[in-house]
């Protein structure tokens, strides 16, 4: 899909659908809509006078317009999106998203978007790009027959009398965020087979390669040298070897001063969770492809980062592996010891994640991170808990936890911290060992952080528990099921909002 910017009059692009976003209880007889109204001939009257459509989120009208030439465009889709004041980044989002979802069910396949936003150009642009190619995502890559092929092929976004350059800038920030959430959400669908660590690490090779990251991969003869007990112990029942993937952004022409601060990314990629010996039941057990999700996050947020080029450095590690049974697979009462050094009691083979977590946390920190966020399909605990709305986030440094909920609170993402006391460590001490790797049944989003937490001293680090809010079990307006790519955006601001207090100091 090309994505271009115009400030022009919105009225006179020259495509076949126009998209006009209108607030909550707005009037026909004034204002924007007045002009909009006048120039499709009274329709815009008509429609609000009728109560159809009230500018609640949701609303929307599709109308054929008669050609009275006050448009190029022959067909307008009217699309609700609440109060004016409360229309920001995450609205214009999903309001693009939802635009590009409902013009492309009509085939239509050029569009202008007019979110009609106040403030930043560069900003709504950014957003409303962003939506429209999230939107364009479907999880349905591999059915051959009865394929909805309907694409948009191009995308205006209109800011009437807005900076050109600003708006050019925005469109093409917009346009990488949304694929490189998309590239993310394809990662997570794939199944296992598709999909295992090899298959992961080429992934981030070819991102490497296109973007300019610098990568390492980890084979496993070189997590032995490293001591990697823990993450070999998960790919142990594997006939797939594991593998230890590092990307990492360096900006261009920076001193080195500014290296003693390092902000690594680490995510969970485990593509394909079987459970191992202690295996799942076989219902939903398909699922647990997207168990790499945090994985397929942190190369995603790596591959827009090259593409960025913030000015701080930036590193991504993901451990991945299988877990599976078999004769050679760790057996429940197995002792394993950590890079740490620290002796992890196995008490159940299907508290994978925080195994291969324990050893890339161990490893992040060897290449000089500072500050590590975390991310992983953890506990099924937490969707009890959360539900598909707030992503956990647990953690040892507050500011860092403070830092995540707000940069995700302005783009759209919730973050809903769990408490971490001491005490619940108490639940994974092990008779035989340092600590197990499981906590019982009470508090298991929790004993699971506290676990990690053991890997994280010395460090300022949040854990985020995307398990419950990385797959959708319904569609959006603004997005199909399946893979959501949550978090990438969340990353991404982070590294934004860090660069910019770089930048000031
Ligand atoms: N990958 C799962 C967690 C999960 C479950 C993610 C359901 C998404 C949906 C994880 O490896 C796991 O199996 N966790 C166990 C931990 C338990 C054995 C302590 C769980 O949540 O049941
Ligand atoms: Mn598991
Ligand atoms: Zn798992």
């Amino acid at each position: 899909m090309e994505i271009l910017g115009s400030a022009g009059n919105y009225l006179e692009e020259d495509v076949q659908a126009l998209a006009v976003a209108v607030f909550k209880d707005e009037k026909a007889d004034e204002g924007f809509l007045k002009e909009l109204d006048t120039a499709t001939g009274g329709i815009i009257r008509s429609v609000i006078e009728s109560e159809e459509l009230k500018g609640k989120e949701g609303d929307t009208a599709y109308l054929h317009l008669g050609g009275g030439g006050g448009t190029k465009a022959k067909r307008l889709l009217l699309l609700g999106v609440g109060a004016r004041e409360d229309f920001k980044t995450p609205q214009i989002s999903q309001f693009a998203g939802a635009a590009l979802r409902a013009l492309r069910a009509k085939n239509i396949k050029s569009i202008a978007i007019v979110p009609r936003a106040e403030g930043d150009a560069a900003k709504i642009a950014s957003a409303a790009a962003e939506g429209a190619v999230i939107g364009q995502f479907d999880p349905d890559k591999y059915r051959t027959v009865d394929k909805e092929e309907r694409t948009v092929d191009r995308l205006v976004v209109s800011i009437p009398d807005a900076d050109a350059e600003a708006l050019k800038r925005g469109a093409e920030r917009g346009r990488i965020i949304g694929e490189s959430v998309n590239f993310t959400r394809d990662m997570a669908n794939e199944p296992g087979g598709y999909m295992t660590p090899t298959d992961m690490a080429e992934r981030a090779r070819e991102v490497a390669g296109d973007f300019g990251l610098s990568i390492d991969v980890l084979d496993e003869a070189r997590m032995e040298q490293e001591g990697m007990g823990a993450l070999l112990s998960v790919s142990a029942g594997s006939e797939q070897p594991a593998k230890l993937i590092i990307l990492k952004y360096t900006p261009r022409d920076r001193g080195d001063e500014q290296d003693k601060e390092l902000l690594a990314f680490v995510g969970k990629g485990v593509t394909f969770d079987s459970g191992g010996i202690s295996i799942k039941p076989g219902e939903n057990m398909e699922l647990m492809k997207y168990d790499m999700t945090g994985g397929a996050t942190v190369i995603g947020a790596m591959r827009a980062i090259a593409q960025l080029k913030p000015p701080i450095p930036v590193l991504g590690v993901v451990p991945a592996t299988e877990n599976l049974p078999s004769g050679k697979a760790t057996k429940p009462g197995d002792v394993v010891r950590a890079m740490s050094g620290k002796t992890i009691e196995i008490i159940n083979t299907d508290a994978e994640g925080r195994l291969i977590l324990a050893d890339a946390l161990a490893y992040a920190k060897k290449l000089g991170a500072t500050r590590i966020v975390d991310m992983a399909t953890l506990t099924g605990a937490v969707s009890i808990a959360l539900g598909d709305v707030n992503t956990a986030i647990l953690g040892t440094d507050q500011e860092l936890i403070d830092e995540v909920i707000d940069a995700g609170r302005e783009v759209g993402e919730r973050f809903w911290q769990l408490p971490l006391d001491k005490e619940y460590s108490k639940q994974i001490k092990s008779d035989i060992a340092d600590i197990k790797n499981t906590g019982g049944r009470k508090a298991g989003t929790i004993t699971a952080a506290a676990f990690l937490k053991e890997f994280a001293d010395g460090i300022s680090w949040a854990h985020l528990d995307i398990a419950g809010t990385a797959w959708g079990d319904d569609a959006k307006p603004y997005r199909s099921k399946g893979p959501t790519g949550i978090a990438v955006r969340t990353l991404l601001n982070i590294v934004e909002r860090a660069s910019r207090r770089n930048g000031e100091a």
